[in-house]
């Protein structure tokens, strides 16, 4: 199986790109093939341009989405990485999906966002954040996160199972991040498991 993990990270020494690692790690220990797309290195373009509105419903034509297009298709299993920027995704990330994951190519049924034009298969986030696990469940981050992509983005790209691990305390003593490293690596390790979170 290969797996497709996609980083927003300008820093290759940041903790970041560290999960990112790890996770690849994981998945080429479980025996897998494991492929990289570091936007920042291949500089993507995240604006979303006439190009884009231009192209309307046929965004693979545009040379960039098209690469990126083809690089899910051959991939068995998705993995975003990227550290959480005011309770969301950051620019890069947020522009590549948009472009990238785009209506005629990803999604039609605006009505059933489980009717994806996208073959099934596992979908993870894997996202560093600066908060502590408690304040993100008790101020109510970890369930709009959920909502917003497990259940809207991952969703409509027919991701299945699908799964949101916040790395919280991302900034916090070496024995923490060692433990996040450890889950990412896991979570690599277990990407085809049944009942991985779902
Ligand atoms: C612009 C910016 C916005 C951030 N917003 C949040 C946030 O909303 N919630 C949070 O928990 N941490 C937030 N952080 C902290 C980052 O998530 C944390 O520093 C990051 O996960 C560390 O990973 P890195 O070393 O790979 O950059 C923010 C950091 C930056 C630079």
């Amino acid at each position: 199986m290969h797996v497709l993990t996609v980083l927003d990270h300008p820093d290759p020494a940041s903790f970041s790109a560290a999960v990112a690692r790890r996770f690849m790690d994981g998945v080429e220990t479980a025996g897998h093939s494991a492929e990289l797309i570091d936007l920042h290195a291949e500089a993507f373009d995240p604006r979303w341009t006439m190009a884009d509105v231009e192209a309307d419903g046929n965004a693979s034509a545009l040379a960039d989405v098209g690469r990126e297009q083809a690089r899910i298709s051959r991939s068995d299993a998705i993995c975003l990485v990227f550290p959480l920027f005011w309770w969301g995704m950051p620019a890069m990330t947020k522009g590549w999906v948009d472009r990238v994951w785009s209506w005629g190519w990803a999604y039609d049924q605006l009505d059933d966002p489980e009717l994806s034009l996208q073959r099934s298969r596992p979908g993870i986030l894997l996202v560093p954040a600066g908060a502590r696990s408690d304040e993100m469940e008790e101020k109510g981050y970890l369930a709009a996160l959920g909502t917003a992509w497990i259940q809207g983005t991952f969703g409509y790209f027919g991701l299945s199972p699908r799964r949101l691990k916040l790395l919280c305390g991302s900034e916090g003593s070496p024995e923490r991040r060692a433990q996040l490293l450890e889950q990412s690596f896991q979570a690599g390790r277990e990407v085809f498991s049944a009942g991985n979170g779902g």
